[in-house]
């Protein structure tokens, strides 16, 4: 039997095929949480709640998409008749179809899309596992942003926005299901490598020891790094912290920025063989 800090919780984690919502839901099993692994890559989140099961934790897939209305209830009602209550909520898929770009170029579509997975899918969750959250005796609600969510990159409107929206909109739900016993936080993460980026970086190891360089800590992020924030932030531990946006970034955004411009100036004139994007 599990003893770990969140033994009897029912959680349910977006996107938690791979990436950080797969080490998510890999570490709050690890605490005796059963999680319902919700994702639209079946063959990956089945491997995941595979993956949890052999280790001795209790864990399912359920195949959705987050831009479906219809799937995000569904979700809700699948944790609820597969485990019988719901505590935590870990809203973490980001997903485009289509380039982003300025105002000018992003087009209504690229527009309308990011707005349904990274926003609406959270209002949405939302609505639909509040009521079960409060009647399973409170719980907690955490929402993925970005350090694009703080500071802005050009050429990113629907990204940045989202990010930022995701960060207020904690904020909002924070205030409204606190007192029912629901507290409502937000991670902004800094680049970190999951599975998907470690091809990237093995393509172009100049490129990844630059965005190293930027770090205080020198390195960047790791899938774990965040899924340890969200177990502290889901915890008994963090019973007073609601509304808050807890940056992991490995120091990226407290530097000013005109310093790391000329840092990395000189980094680039000493390494000439990097491939820039
Ligand atoms: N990796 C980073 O550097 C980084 C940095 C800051 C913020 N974030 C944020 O963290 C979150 C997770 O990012 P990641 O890098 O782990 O992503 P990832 O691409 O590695 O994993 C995302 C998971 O979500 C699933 N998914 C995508 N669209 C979906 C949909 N419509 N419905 C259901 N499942 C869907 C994918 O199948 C995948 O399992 C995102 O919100 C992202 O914006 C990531």
């Amino acid at each position: 039997m599990n003893t770990g800090s969140l033994d009897t919780k029912v959680v349910i984690v977006t996107g938690g095929a791979m990436g950080i919502g797969g080490s998510t839901a890999r570490r709050l099993a690890g605490e005796g949480a059963r999680v319902l692994i919700a994702d639209y890559i079946e063959d990956a989140a089945q491997a995941n709640a595979e993956r949890i099961r052999t280790a001795g934790g209790e864990a399912e897939a359920l195949l959705i998409d987050v831009s479906k209305a219809e799937d995000i209830e569904r979700m809700v009602g699948h944790a609820l008749d597969r485990f019988g209550a719901l505590h935590i909520l870990v809203n973490n898929v980001w997903g485009s179809k289509e380039p982003d770009g300025s105002a000018e170029d992003l087009t209504e579509s690229g527009w309308d899309y990011a707005m349904e997975v990274g926003l609406k899918s959270i209002f949405r969750a939302a609505k639909h596992a509040v009521p079960h959250i409060r009647a399973s005796g409170g719980g907690s609600i955490v929402n993925i942003a970005s350090v694009h969510g703080l500071l802005m990159a050009p050429g990113k409107l629907a990204y940045e926005t989202v990010k930022s929206a995701v960060i207020g909109m904690t904020k909002q739900m924070a205030c409204d299901f606190g007192p029912d016993g629901i507290r409502v936080n937000a991670i902004c993460p800094g680049h970190i490598v999951t599975e998907r980026g470690q091809a990237h970086r093995e393509k172009n190891p100049g490129l990844h020891d630059l965005f190293v360089a930027q770090y205080p800590v020198r390195r960047t992020g790791v899938p774990d790094d965040i899924a340890n924030a969200i177990r502290f932030l889901v915890s008994e531990e963090a019973s007073f912290i609601t509304g808050h946006t807890l940056v992991v970034d490995g120091g990226l955004t407290i530097q000013l920025q005109e310093n790391l411009g000329v840092a990395q100036a000189k980094y680039l004139r000493d390494h000439p063989d990097i491939d820039l994007p």
